[in-house]
């Protein structure tokens, strides 16, 4: 699998849009594919919470999922498809026999249309594919998507009306999925499917022509909004802008349809890692990419410099907190710095914070989000607390990776017109508030 990166996309992060959605402006709900990226689209984001019992082949749970609700076909049927900023293709379930999962009914839709082998949308647009399309005995365009954690989905290529709210989107392309895997039942349960967010040509932000999209995470409850469109609100500005990595050769471990951004550095309070900067730069093979991804729980660095991350963190934090001595305790596979905090403690100590930073910004995670209480861990009278940043190295992963956790009360800009990724401090519940979001 050429690429690790798109697998990660399909974990964690969902966002329940509800079905309403709240237009910034008084503009007409008017929304067509001729008149795009000049409206706004706003709607609420809510998490959904999956039990945590689901077999992940990799050890990495995905406990909050963000879901979009909108209506597809005609007449229209309600579709719940989890929000993947990580990969391209948006699917949905349509094996009808399938059992304890919504699916979408593609023969009860007049408006959808099957894609056939020959069509362009088949020969060129699948072309960031890990798995290349190819034709069925039908001669209609197949797709297999294949994921890190050993799922997988399979059907044929199709396009569709997708509406959000009375806009439409028509003929939008999607994969219409009749058999797959699945390591996760309990998501199934709740979703219809995924929505592709990348940059391919096929995602769904790149089908519907906005030039931009943002999220904000509340902290508190991870709810959230998510928009379409312009987003230089007065309240907002200044966002602090990095520009999005591209490269013209493909390589076998970068993912060229990523939201890849340059890390520079890590910071440990204001103490800068002694690290050459040439670690943070993919290498020939591809290797080293930094991806912001919505679809992973907490960040990923690669081996040297995690360690020295992790090293400094035990250094700063040493007065404080009590490191967890057993080697056979890595929580998810790749979280091997994990504390004992007595279990009848509410409020961790001050920790010094901790900041990725970018090419011309900068991400500050502090406080209670550096560390995450691992459910039912126990050790005496005390309760284990990990460090949310991991060692790529020990799940095989070649990138960098920067999970939803830490992009939390960030509004998070992607700016696809003008190649980059905008981030400001922002109290995401308070942001909803002004879109009338939360109550
Ligand atoms: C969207 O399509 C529905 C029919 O499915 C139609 O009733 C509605 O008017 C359309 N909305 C717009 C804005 O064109
Ligand atoms: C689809 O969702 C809308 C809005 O929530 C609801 O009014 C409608 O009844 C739903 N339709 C079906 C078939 O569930
Ligand atoms: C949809 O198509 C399948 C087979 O292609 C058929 O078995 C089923 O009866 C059809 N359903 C409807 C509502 O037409
Ligand atoms: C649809 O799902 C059922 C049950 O999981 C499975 O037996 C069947 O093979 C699937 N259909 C196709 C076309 O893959
Ligand atoms: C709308 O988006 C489509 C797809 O990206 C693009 O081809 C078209 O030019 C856009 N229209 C406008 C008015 O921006
Ligand atoms: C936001 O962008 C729009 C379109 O580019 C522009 O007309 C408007 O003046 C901008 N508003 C602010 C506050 O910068
Ligand atoms: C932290 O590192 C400094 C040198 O960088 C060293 O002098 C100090 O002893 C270390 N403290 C701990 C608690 O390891
Ligand atoms: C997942 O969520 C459930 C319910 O909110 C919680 O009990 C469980 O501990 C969580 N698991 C992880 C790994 O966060
Ligand atoms: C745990 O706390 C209780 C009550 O404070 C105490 O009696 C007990 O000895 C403690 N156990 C350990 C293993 O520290």
């Amino acid at each position: 699998m050429n690429n690790i990166l798109k697998l990660f996309s399909v974990f964690s992060f969902f966002i329940t849009l509800q079905t309403q959605i709240f237009f910034s402006s008084s503009e007409s709900m008017s929304i067509s594919k001729s008149s795009n990226a000049s409206k706004v689209l706003v709607l609420p984001l809510k998490t959904q919470k999956l039990s945590s019992s689901a077999t992940n082949k990799l050890p990495f749970t995905h406990n909050v999922t963000l879901t979009v609700s909108m209506a597809v076909g005609t007449p229209t049927q309600n579709v719940t498809m989890v929000l993947d900023t990580g990969s391209e293709l948006s699917w949905l379930q349509c094996n009808t026999t399938r059992i304890n999962q919504p699916v979408f009914y593609p023969n009860r839709s007049s408006s959808y249309t099957p894609i056939p082998c020959s069509s362009t949308t088949c020969t060129t647009r699948t072309q960031d594919f890990s798995i290349p399309a190819s034709c069925d005995s039908k001669n209609l365009c197949h797709a297999i998507l294949s994921y890190a954690d050993a799922s997988s989905s399979e059907g044929n290529l199709a396009m569709d009306k997708f509406s959000i709210s009375g806009s439409n989107f028509s003929d939008t392309v999607f994969g219409c999925m009749d058999s797959g895997f699945s390591s996760n039942l309990d998501e199934d349960s709740k979703t219809t499917g995924l929505m592709g967010m990348n940059r391919g040509s096929l995602s769904f932000v790149s089908q519907m022509g906005f030039k931009k999209f943002s999220y904000c995470i509340s902290a508190s409850d991870f709810s959230g909004i998510l928009l379409f469109g312009e987003s230089n609100f007065t309240w907002l500005l200044p966002l602090n802008y990095t520009p999005l990595i591209q490269i013209s050769v493909p390589l076998p471990y970068f993912d060229r349809v990523a939201y890849t951004v340059q890390l520079e550095g890590i910071k440990v309070s204001e103490k800068i890692l002694q690290l050459p900067k040439s670690i943070f730069e993919p290498d020939h093979t591809g290797a080293g990419q930094t991806m912001v991804d919505s679809g992973t729980q907490f960040t990923f660095l690669l081996g040297p410099a995690y360690t020295a991350l992790k090293n400094e963190f035990i250094n700063q934090t040493g007065r404080v907190l009590r490191v967890l001595e057993d080697p056979d305790f890595v929580f998810q596979g790749a979280f091997d710095l994990c504390f004992l905090v007595p279990s009848h403690v509410t409020r961790l100590p001050d920790l010094p914070p901790v900041s990725l930073v970018f090419r011309g910004a900068e991400i500050k995670v502090s406080g209670e989000r550096l560390l995450y209480r691992v459910p039912g861990e126990v050790r005496g009278n005390d309760s284990v607390h990990c460090f949310t940043f991991g060692n790529s190295d020990l799940l095989a992963i070649e990138a960098y990776i920067i999970g939803h956790h830490h992009q939390q009360n960030i509004w998070m800009e992607f700016d696809l017109q003008n190649s980059r990724i905008g981030v400001a401090q922002v109290q995401c519940d308070v942001a909803g508030q002004r879109f009338g979001i939360f109550h």
